[in-house]
């Protein structure tokens, strides 16, 4: 019997067991402690009936664009409505166009919610330095959450490659003092 090959053996076996608790632990932890889970259902919306000319006509949430003010009561403060569609976040103030860069205005301290969707097809939303990351689909609504601590100018970029004009799919996001 080699002696030395077992305690090799038992070490690794002690080291994998461990490794998984550690995990187990860290998952247990970010459901319970931090509250994070697996994204919930945000609701669907057929893309035909959405319009970028004319978004008034628009179903509900979509109806206004831009900033919105939240109801009194609500979790968030505000929500920004936004559409994705080739090759533009449109925020509402110049909908119709597709020359200008949306730059969306909103005060630090605040809890937001962003609430898009897409009219063609897969599109990324980013918010660079900010924890906001997700894909727009059409047919889905994506919904994102966040604490808007910190003044200051966020790039916001589609990362999702959605076609040749992908890389003209950006924006900014000013968070005002
Ligand atoms: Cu939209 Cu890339």
């Amino acid at each position: 019997v080699n002696l030395e090959a077992q305690d090799w053996e038992r070490g690794f076996l002690v080291a994998t067991a461990t490794v998984l608790v550690v995990l187990f632990v860290a998952i247990l932890g970010s459901v319970v402690d931090a509250g994070i889970d697996l994204p919930a259902d945000a609701g669907q919306i057929d893309p035909r009936k959405l319009s970028i000319a004319d978004p008034a006509a628009n179903p509900v949430p979509f109806n206004e664009l831009g900033v919105v003010a939240a109801a009194e009561g609500e979790p968030v403060d505000f929500r920004v409505v936004l559409l994705a569609a080739e090759w533009r976040f449109f925020a509402g103030e110049e909908a119709g166009s597709r020359g200008a860069i949306p730059r969306i205005e909103v005060p630090a301290g605040s809890r937001a919610e962003f609430v898009l969707t897409s009219l063609d097809t897969v599109h990324g939303f980013l918010v660079a330095d900010l924890a906001v990351n997700a894909t727009v689909i059409p047919g889905q609504i994506t919904r994102v959450t966040v604490d808007l601590d910190r003044p200051g100018e966020y790039r916001i970029v589609c990362h999702e490659f959605c076609g040749i004009g992908h890389h003209t799919m950006y924006g900014v996001l000013e968070v005002t003092p």
